[in-house]
């Protein structure tokens, strides 16, 4: 008896750790391809596996069954310097989809932050870095109005079948990234290694999601026109993701990420400062999709976490 209950906390605390981290699309083509206006079939096609893979990733995040989802986004509200934090005890927002606006298009999530863990992590990282909180309309943790969202946090989120089920920590990248994300490098693994070691230790079965689009210059009718970056860029993340070679991520895409212009580089390099420090063996992936059916790129990706503490038992 004894022995069950203290086996049945020792796997508890085994299980309390990052069971998973994800890199999720938030253009509106991976929302809802249904709208996706082209006579392109191949990108018709690869809009609807972008689609499917997000839905698949939803599942299997749903089947991992977790408390916390901690998400970052590019497109928050953001802060000049600081990651930012978003403090109210809910949040709420819309996203469109490419070419249908709502109505009749509607999709809005509705999300209980973590405001406790959210305030207790700021506190935590003080010292290491750049990180604050933001509260809108009212005190920290207590306001009654929600939280601002839009499509870089709702799209990732629309995707979890049960939503409501779990708390979410928002992360906002600062928007010093537009112009600064290379320099920002050495920061971003720090930021990601010390994120790790707090989140690992809560008690809370925790998952992290990027919300990261890729590059933004694959087609010349797009609003950022064509660089040959965008196409180099993409595929040094897809081998990043099969790799976990460091240097694929922050040498060779950092090479392309000024002209590619992915809104998502400074997140996938904290995430691999994250995983870094969890040990990189300690993951396994699994590419879903890395496809451009418009001018901008998207990929879906997971990492899930390998129960080598379990096997050793
Ligand atoms: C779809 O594309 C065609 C051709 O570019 C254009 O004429 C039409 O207005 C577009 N429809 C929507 C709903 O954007
Ligand atoms: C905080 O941000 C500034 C840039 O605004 C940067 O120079 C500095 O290295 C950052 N601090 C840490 C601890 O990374
Ligand atoms: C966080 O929000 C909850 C409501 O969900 C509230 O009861 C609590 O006091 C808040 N925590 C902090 C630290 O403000
Ligand atoms: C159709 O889309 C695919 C995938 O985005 C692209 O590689 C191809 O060049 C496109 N074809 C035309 C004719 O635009």
């Amino acid at each position: 008896m004894l022995f069950t209950a203290v086996l049945f906390i020792v796997l508890k605390l085994i299980n309390s750790r990052i069971i998973g981290t994800f890199v999720m699309p938030h253009g509106g083509i991976a929302l809802d391809p249904t709208h996706f206006n082209t006579t392109n079939a191949t990108a018709k096609n690869e809009a609807e596996i972008l689609h499917k893979s997000c839905q698949e990733v939803g599942h299997v995040i749903d089947s991992l069954d977790p408390d916390l989802v901690f998400l970052s986004t590019p497109h928050g509200i953001s802060d000049l310097n600081n990651f930012v934090l978003y403090l109210n005890p809910a949040g709420y927002g819309k996203a469109d989809t490419d070419n249908c606006q709502c109505p009749p298009c509607c999709y809005s999530i509705k999300i209980k932050l973590d405001n406790s863990t959210s305030i207790d992590l700021i506190q935590a990282m003080k010292t290491y870095t750049n990180i604050s909180g933001l509260s809108a309309f009212g005190p920290p943790g207590q306001s009654e109005e929600l939280f601002p969202l839009r499509w870089g946090e709702v799209i990732p989120l629309h995707f979890l079948p049960n939503i409501n089920r779990v708390k979410v920590v928002i992360l906002s990248q600062p928007s010093r990234r537009y112009t600064q994300d290379v320099s920002m490098i050495p920061e971003l693994l720090e930021l990601g290694s010390n994120l790790y070691k707090y989140l690992e230790d809560l008690p809370q079965r925790v998952v992290t999601i990027i919300s990261a689009d890729l590059a933004h210059t694959h087609l010349k009718s797009g609003p950022y026109g064509y660089s040959d970056a965008a196409e180099p860029f993409d595929q040094a993340i897809g081998q990043w993701v099969m790799t976990l070679d460091q240097s694929v991520l922050t040498v060779e895409a950092a090479k392309y990420v000024d002209k590619a212009l992915s809104c998502g580089y400074t997140g996938l390099v904290m995430l691999h400062g994250m995983m870094h420090a969890g040990e990189l063996s300690s993951w396994k992936q699994t590419l879903y999709a890395n496809y451009h059916p418009s001018y901008y790129g998207m990929m879906v990706a997971s990492f899930l976490r390998t129960s080598h503490i379990h096997d050793s038992l």
